[in-house]
């Protein structure tokens, strides 16, 4: 069995809505936890615990060809990725079977069944302690699924709906003893109204996010979009690095829900190495899922979140999760309580300029007109920021190319914190600060 990474000082291990894992790494419900092989080659690479591919009713799912595209980067790099699979293909009592065994034979690993049945109470009533029975530590609804499930009125159509989702929480408080988590989906315009619904259920967690419905590409010649079933194609569930940013907005606005406050949360969504599981864990996460990240890279990359994320702790003096959980939820909030007398400047290290020029043609072009090209007498390109007219947008330093650069610098003020509800340029100021 692999030795963990531990730190000293550093205990990786977490409890999550009463289950214990070794570290707070889970693989998420999908191909790399379809069947025993998969997940035992997880668990001996470091998992702490992984998400159960989706079972379902008998007869199993029967998956179409192909089922995978991608949104690449301009180095064929992926930034996000699509599916049109549905849940396991494989049937009920293979599933439980080979669950029940690797669940014995792995006692110290989190095996957490992700479940999808018909919205009927007998159906749950029927598969629950069936699962119960496999000795797995607890089961995750998934009632995300954005693709081919929703047409029968599982997944997102359950998802979706707040009644249903609390509807099949409570089905499976009242089945089934051990810990339920709700995996929701981002297929909604407001995610706390769903997470209340599953708390209203009795949910002892959620998890988040499951896929986005997306298209990725189309294919010219053919005009059809990928992935491609023969001459047709249907939107997908996108997720990968680039569903990070979404994932992160919505766990947050759960965490910061008081209707939800206290609530569980395990993130997913983009999560590729320590840092982004750190990121989630800030806002709120006190667990991480994995699905595209060791798609595309295998199940060795949780040795460098296992090890960077204890290194990290270390060094700021973390000795757990649960010490930094949550610790930049406070510091998410609404617009109008951001500080209006706060302003920051851009700086250019001219040691460190290549003299490129983007950043002045994002000033000039789009923003600000904030930045100065001067040109010496020998032809020399030198770039300035007015420090005057800049308003701290920060286009420029995302925009130049050599790390460090460009730096915000935040300016002294001797004035005090002033929200928009109290800044006198504010025309409803007056009715504003009235009803508050
Ligand atoms: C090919 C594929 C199959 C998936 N199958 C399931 C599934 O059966 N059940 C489920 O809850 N989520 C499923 N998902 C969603 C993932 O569990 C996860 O929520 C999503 O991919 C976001 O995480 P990521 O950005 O790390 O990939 C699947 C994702 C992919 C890419
Ligand atoms: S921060 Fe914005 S306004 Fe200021 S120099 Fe950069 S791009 Fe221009
Ligand atoms: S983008 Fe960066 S490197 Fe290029 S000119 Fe501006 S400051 Fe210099």
């Amino acid at each position: 069995m692999k030795a963990f990474a531990q730190k000293p000082d550093v205990d990786l291990s977490i409890e999550f809505a009463g289950i214990r894992s070794p570290n707070p790494f889970w693989l998420a419900s999908a191909p790399p936890t379809d069947k025993a092989y998969n997940v035992e080659r997880a668990f001996e690479a470091g998992w702490g615990g992984v998400v159960w591919k989706t079972l379902g009713e008998d007869p199993a799912a029967v998956n179409v060809s192909s089922r995978y595209s991608a949104h690449f980067g301009k180095n064929r790099e992926v930034l996000g990725f699509n599916n049109i699979e549905l849940i396991t293909d494989r049937s009920l009592a293979t599933n439980l079977r080979e669950i029940t065994e690797v669940k014995k034979r792995w006692p110290d690993r989190a095996l957490i069944v992700s479940l999808m049945v018909p919205c009927v109470e007998e159906s749950w009533q029927a598969i629950l302690p069936r699962v119960e029975a496999t000795g797995a530590d607890g089961i995750e609804l998934n009632l995300g699924c954005p693709h081919g499930m929703p047409e029968r009125g599982m997944g997102a159509a359950v998802g979706q709906n707040p009644d249903l989702i609390e509807q099949v929480t409570r089905w499976c408080k009242q089945y089934y003893s051990k810990p339920v988590i709700v995996k929701l989906t981002p297929n909604i315009t407001d995610i706390r109204v769903a997470a209340q619904a599953a708390l209203r259920g009795g949910a002892d967690a959620v998890s988040l996010i499951n896929t986005i419905n997306s298209i990725t590409s189309i294919d010219l010649d053919n005009m059809v979009a990928k992935p491609t079933v023969g001459s047709q194609s249907t939107h997908g569930g996108y997720c990968g690095a680039a569903v990070k940013p979404i994932a992160m907005n919505m766990v947050a606005e759960i965490a910061r829900d008081p209707e939800t406050q206290g609530l569980p949360i395990c993130g997913i969504g983009g999560i590729s190495n320590w840092r982004d599981a750190a990121e989630f864990a800030a806002l709120g996460a006190g667990a991480m899922q994995v699905c595209t990240a060791a798609m595309l890279h295998g199940f060795r990359i949780v040795e460098e979140m296992q090890d960077g994320l204890a290194r990290w702790m270390a060094e700021k003096g973390y000795r757990s999760l649960a010490e930094f959980s949550g610790k930049a939820v406070v510091n998410t909030t609404d617009w109008k309580y951001l500080d209006m007398n706060f302003q920051t400047i851009a700086h250019i290290d001219q040691d460190k300029c290549i003299q490129c020029g983007r950043c002045y043609i994002a000033c000039e072009d789009t923003s600000h007109q904030s930045i100065a090209k001067l040109i010496d007498a020998s032809g020399a390109r030198r770039y300035e920021v007015i420090e005057e007219e800049c308003v701290g947008c920060n286009l420029c330093q995302i925009t130049c190319p050599v790390e460090d650069c460009i730096s915000m610098v935040p300016q002294p003020s001797d004035k005090p914190y002033m929200s928009w509800n109290e800044d006198p340029r504010n025309p409803f100021r007056e009715s504003v600060t009235a009803t508050n």
